[in-house]
């Protein structure tokens, strides 16, 4: 199941690697998916037909369980801040690898999202045949998936897809923004089936996803400062990515595609555990990135950046200039596109990925295949 990326050259195009070419398809491969939910335009309503052969298998779950691995794990983060902040429903996340050997419980009427872009990866399809043979009462189970025809979509009773189109990058990139998109669709179709939601919210979060194509579009722009920061990882051993909230999966991921494609050391925190462990690695060897959007952890995280900022630690900042934030001695900043808080963690993974992207390119590693990782990981 290995991808060889050379024999795909034809397919780059202008680009230098499948991941750049593929960090530069998401305002189109997000706005594909967003059409599988609404028409263009449309604010007051969610198309009749997405999801429309579900909806009494929809209206009947209490509980959400999410099993994936990798990025398609921290979009299943992402996805629990918004299954509980949105329409209040509980969810539950976990990484297949766990859930699968921790007999675990799952209650009745819960639905059980597999989010895999592959389709194939042996955890996450162990964990879910286990949850079949336990069959809890009321149990649905959805794939989200950019293959079709993959053995996930198979077992599940539901299929939603993300439009990403081919991934050949190792390191996720559009089938990442596009889970989130499809999940946010979810959430909405779910808080609309079963009245969770006010027309009035209901609305305001369409315009919203409206308007994500657009953004996504502009935060590409951030191409060329962002380049220039990734000058200063070149050297470094170790980094930290730093999110709260909603931003938090996004730091995580940040890291993730860090290290799998540059292989520098890098870890994800949520920035309130800063000062309960993380903060003794601070120095000014160790460059800090920081998911800074103006929401409503921003204060609280502003806080977190001085604290790291006075210990001599360099931060590389991605804010919105709604935050007023200045660059200043060892505070590099870039500012993203203003988005909605909900939408945010979809657009803040850009900069993230170009970051990743520019370092190791520098550092001349295989981007597209990095050492011992495959695309799809179908053994144990
Ligand atoms: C992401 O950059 C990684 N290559 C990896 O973590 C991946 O997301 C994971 O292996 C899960 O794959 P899947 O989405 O195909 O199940």
């Amino acid at each position: 199941h290995e991808i060889d990326a050379t024999q795909h050259n034809a397919d780059k195009g202008e680009f230098k690697h499948y991941m750049l070419k593929e960090i530069y398809e998401q305002p189109d491969a997000v706005a594909r998916t967003i059409e599988m939910a609404l028409d263009n335009g449309e604010t007051t309503k969610l198309r009749d037909d997405f999801l429309q052969r579900h909806e009494t298998l929809l209206s009947g779950i209490h509980h959400v369980q999410v099993i994936a691995c990798g990025t398609s794990y921290h979009a299943g983060m992402v996805a629990k801040y918004w299954f509980e902040s949105l329409i209040r429903i509980p969810c539950s996340v976990e990484v297949a690898s766990e859930f699968r050997y921790r007999n675990p419980v799952v209650v009745d009427n819960t639905l059980v999202i597999c989010i895999s872009q592959s389709g194939e990866t042996a955890d996450t399809l162990s964990a879910l045949r286990d949850i079949q043979k336990q069959a809890p009462a009321g149990l649905v189970s959805l794939a989200l998936c950019n293959v079709p025809t993959s053995s996930l979509v198979r077992e599940t009773d539901i299929f939603l897809p993300t439009l990403a189109g081919p991934e050949i990058g190792v390191a996720s990139t559009k089938a990442f923004t596009t889970q989130l998109v499809a999940l946010i669709l979810l959430i909405l179709k779910v808080g609309v089936t079963q009245k969770r939601m006010t027309d009035e919210h209901l609305n305001t979060l369409l315009s919203e996803l409206h308007q994500l194509p657009g953004q996504l579009y502009a935060s590409l722009n951030l191409d060329a400062p962002i380049k220039t920061m990734s000058e200063s990882f070149e050297d470094k051993k170790s980094c930290l990515f730093l999110g709260r909230g909603l931003q938090f999966p996004i730091a995580l991921e940040g890291a993730l595609k860090l290290k799998e494609i540059s292989y520098i050391h890098a870890e994800g925190y949520a920035a309130g555990e800063l000062k309960h462990g993380p903060l003794a690695l601070v120095d000014k060897d160790m460059p800090i990135v920081v998911l800074a959007p103006k929401d409503s952890m921003f204060d609280k995280l502003k806080a977190n950046m001085q604290e790291v900022h006075a210990r001599h630690g360099e931060l590389f900042v991605f804010a919105s200039e709604a935050s007023q934030m200045v660059a200043e001695d060892r505070l590099h900043l870039v500012y993203v596109p203003d988005v909605c808080e909900t939408l945010a963690p979809i657009v803040y993974s850009v900069p993230v990925q170009l970051l990743s992207y520019h370092v190791a390119v520098m550092r001349g590693t295989d981007v597209d295949q990095p050492r011992n990782l495959a695309k799809s990981v179908t053994v144990e």
